[in-house]
């Protein structure tokens, strides 16, 4: 089955330009795809791993315009955040481009055109919402309104968030303009359909027969679009940011998005190999894989192998390993509410950390269900396995080579049981994660790769060579010449999960460039060879790094929260009579304590001008009782007393509430004699 194949194109969902990427796209995407790609490369297979950014669509549009700057000066922007951050994460793109690239445009121009040339769009007119304010027509974002199959509010003219349903802007009930708020009216337009109908049959053959071994959440939500029925889709909308419509009389109207995005896979692939790109995509001796998060399956599954197929000269994609969605402290990750953690701030923040945050995500990639990410995690598993398992057994293999045998491999003599059964365990483990790797398994390979590591652990801990060396200094070279082979096959056996620790260590034992055939090899250090001391491949992560992470999460939480916040609506009007009657003084805090067996509640007594009053109120969360004593404080004179937790309250001092829900007590601005009316 693998060997029908001579090559490997590996493409990456391309990410929006309208924000950076954060550890949701790392682990439902771009991690799992190198970790695929830098695999290929050690077994030396021919293989390419294709990214770049999507810079077109409606969200980018309005972020500019919110801005008061061009749609260009957005995905300049990000595009160049991503990339770099990308890039220092190790994601080993061969090419990254955008798809506002002159070969892009061009690509997907002449694609269109094809189609166009070959009758394979139907041209209808239709009525389409038009904001008569804004001068132009409603595609997508640009509108938003309640959803017709939830009933959720907010739902958008492509898709409702909340029930995951894609939709038409027209579909919307009570639909707004998301420019100028108004109600949109219907105006008459063209545009081209792709008929997915036509391809129903195909697709369905080709995807229900013939990919069966597709992930299941995968093949289940293509089986469920099949099974509703496809039907035609519109490929233009009427846009003054993308990429025009190639053909005459189509002014002010671009590519549909999600028609040109795809493409860009095809254009970065020619940006790359101008004069033999066409192998990737053309020979049926080259196998295409898409790394995608679940939101993208239908585009990739069902619209894109459609265009392909209308064009008729590509290859289908030979499996489409999409992900689940990773939350964040057991929350969804949201851009809009900040919440999330950003890779570019990650690399900043934790510098020399690449690995760590490839490894998490790794061990928790959202493989089969949604998963979630928390720095409590994070911290275990760099401290209790990167550190305890992988980094503590080739610091100890490397610490008594240079121990016992001034840092030179030791010869090994005749293997014994022990050394034979731990190069078995290393062996299957290899083999096992080989497997898992082909498959998509990424969690599972890197527990294997893990049990090398064990395996080289518990070898230590049988064979205890700092015993020995007392006794038997031959065993002993032979136990740390094997110790060392582990440590190299774990030099390359990492590679593909943590490239920043793996190149290192290969440089601390001398090693050259890495191959895949050189796993369960033995003999890859030979006898006599030098190695350097060992530094440390990891570091305990402490508690302040990751407490400042949950800190300034919750200050976005809150940030939030501020943003969102709006005063009470005003009550109901009175007359002076009524408000007449409501007495108001200003009083001295005389006195202030905690209530016994109350944590709410301090109890206060007040130079009231009249003698004085015992008052309680429930601000004990926000007040130590020292910082009121002294103080001028506002309270209703004349409310009827009331019992709390056995005190007798004589009124109630007035405080504001803010937005986070805490209270301030409200009290003149210059002192004022006690007993005095406010009114
Ligand atoms: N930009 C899209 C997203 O973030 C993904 C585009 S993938 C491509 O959901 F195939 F269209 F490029
Ligand atoms: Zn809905």
């Amino acid at each position: 089955m693998e060997n029908k194949f001579k090559r490997t194109l590996i493409t990456t969902a391309l990410p929006y330009a309208n924000g950076p990427v954060h550890i949701g796209h790392l682990a439902g995407v771009y991690v799992p795809a190198d970790i695929y790609a830098r695999y290929k490369r050690l077994r030396g297979e021919e293989v390419l791993l294709i990214g770049g950014s999507d810079e077109h669509g409606v969200p980018i549009t309005i972020k500019a315009k919110n801005e008061g700057v061009t749609p260009q000066d957005i995905v300049d922007r990000y595009h160049s955040i991503i990339k770099k951050s990308f890039e220092d994460l190790g994601i080993s793109f061969d090419v990254y481009s955008r798809t506002t690239s002159s070969t892009h445009r061009e690509t997907a121009s002449d694609f269109f055109r094809k189609l166009y040339d070959k009758g394979e769009f139907i041209e209808k007119t239709s009525m389409q919402l038009y904001d008569e304010e804004a001068g132009q027509f409603l595609a997508d974002r640009y509108v938003t309104g309640t959803c017709p199959h939830c009933g959720a509010e907010g739902a958008y003219g492509d898709q409702c968030e909340k029930c995951g349903t894609s939709l038409n802007a027209t579909d919307l009930i009570n639909p707004r303009s998301a420019i100028t708020g108004n109600v949109p009216v219907l105006r008459e337009t063209k545009h081209w359909y792709l008929p997915l109908d036509k391809w129903e049959p195909e697709l369905r053959r080709w995807i229900l027969e013939e990919h069966k071994e597709w992930k299941p959440n995968v093949y289940g939500q293509c089986k469920s679009w099949l099974d509703m029925g496809l039907q035609p889709r519109a490929v233009s909308r009427d846009l003054d940011w993308g990429i025009p419509v190639p053909v005459e009389g189509a002014d002010g109207k671009v590519l549909y998005v999600w028609f040109d995005a795809p493409i860009g896979y095809i254009s970065n692939t020619r940006e790359l190999l101008p004069d033999s790109w066409e192998k990737w995509w053309k020979d049926p001796e080259t196998r295409m894989i898409h790394f995608i998060g679940k939101d993208n399956i239908v585009f990739h599954c069902i619209v894109f192998p459609a265009m392909l197929k209308a064009e008729g000269s590509y290859n289908l994609p030979d499996n489409v390993p999409a992900n689940e969605f990773l939350n964040l402290e057991d929350d969804k990750i949201s851009t809009s509410r900040n919440w999330a953690v950003w890779l570019h701030e990650y690399l900043q923040e934790l510098p020399g950390k690449q690995d760590v945050l490839r490894y998490v995500l790794t061990a928790n990639a959202p493989e089969t269900k949604d998963n979630n990410f928390t720095w409590k995690d994070f911290q275990a598993r760099n401290n209790s396995e990167l550190v305890a398992i992988l980094g503590n057994f080739v610091n100890r293999a490397m610490v008594l080579c240079h121990k016992y045998f001034e840092g030179r491999v030791p010869e090994a003599g005749e293997w014994q049981e022990i050394d034979l059964t731990t190069m078995q365990d290393a062996d299957k483990a290899i083999e096992r994660m080989a497997d898992n790797i082909e498959h998509f398994h990424f969690r599972e390979a890197l527990k294997d790769a893990m049990d090398i590591a064990r395996a080289g652990n518990k070898y230590l801990a049988d064979t205890e060579p700092w015993k020995l060396i007392k006794t038997d200094e031959a065993r002993v070279r032979t136990i740390i010449n094997l110790a060392l082979q582990l440590c190299a096959n774990l030099a390359i056996a990492f590679e593909p999960f943590t490239p920043f620790m793996a190149t290192e260590l290969r440089r601390q034992l001398h090693l050259g460039d890495p191959s895949w055939d050189q796993l369960g090899n033995w003999h890859i250090l030979p006898a006599g060879a030098e190695i350097d001391k060992p530094s440390l491949l990891f570091e305990k992560i402490e508690d302040e790094v990751v407490e400042a992470q949950v800190k300034k999460l919750q200050d976005a939480k809150k940030a939030n929260e501020l943003k969102a916040w709006e005063p009470e609506k005003v009550a109901d009007t009175i007359d002076f009579e009524t408000f007449e009657k409501l007495d108001v003084r200003v009083g001295t805090v005389l006195e202030c304590s905690k209530v016994k067996k109350a944590d709410k509640l301090l109890q206060f007594r007040i130079d009231d001008g009249m003698g004085g009053r015992t008052i309680v109120s429930g601000i004990a969360k926000y007040y130590q009782p020292e910082d009121l004593i002294g103080k001028q404080v506002c309270f209703v004179a004349n409310f009827a007393p009331r019992k709390l937790k056995g005190v007798e309250s004589q009124g109630m001092i007035l405080s504001a509430v803010n937005a986070d829900g805490s209270l301030t007590v409200i009290g003149p601005t210059g002192p004022v004699t006690p007993g005095a009316r406010v009114g």
